[in-house]
């Protein structure tokens, strides 16, 4: 994948920790990379990129509000053009699991888009071993 666009939320950094290392892993590997915050982010980027990597909190069972935010500003737009792009979705909790990564793979799968790998989920703080892998996931969307 030549052009990958990383959208995230995060509040204490934790999540954002991901995206970097994601983003690090990705141009290691030769691609070009789109590091957004959700709120910052739109239709057109969704549109122009060749994968999409979403990440999220768990804030109360559920993705991030600014990522559901994210969402609901570019559903309509970009519905119907988002068949089988590939996407990863990647985002820290506390002790509650993964529905909040579950609630973005519902919506991505909703659009047609096609899951590349499985989903990164970490508690709290990201270890160097997570980092890690976050790295090769990057390094392994590039290399699509
Ligand atoms: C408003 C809020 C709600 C949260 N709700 C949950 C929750 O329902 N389940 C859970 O496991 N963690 C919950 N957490 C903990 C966060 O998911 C956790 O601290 C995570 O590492 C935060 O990631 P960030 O540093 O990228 O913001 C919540 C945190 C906040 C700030």
């Amino acid at each position: 994948m030549k052009n990958i666009l990383i959208v995230y939320h995060s509040q204490s950094g934790n999540t954002e920790a991901m995206a970097k290392a994601i983003a690090e892993g990705a141009k290691a590997a030769g691609a070009t990379v789109t590091l957004k915050k959700a709120v910052e982010a739109g239709v057109d980027d969704l549109l122009g990129c060749d994968a999409v990597v979403i990440g999220t909190p768990n804030y109360f069972a559920y993705m991030a509000g600014m990522v559901k935010d994210f969402f609901d500003r570019v559903w309509g737009t970009v519905r119907g053009q988002m068949e089988n792009k590939p996407y990863v979705v990647f985002g820290s909790y506390g002790g509650g699991g993964l529905p909040a990564i579950e609630s973005v793979e519902i919506i991505c799968d909703g659009l047609g888009m096609k899951r590349m790998f499985d989903s990164v989920g970490v508690q709290r703080q990201p270890t160097p071993e997570n980092l890690k892998k976050c790295r090769e996931m990057g390094k392994n969307l590039a290399g699509l």
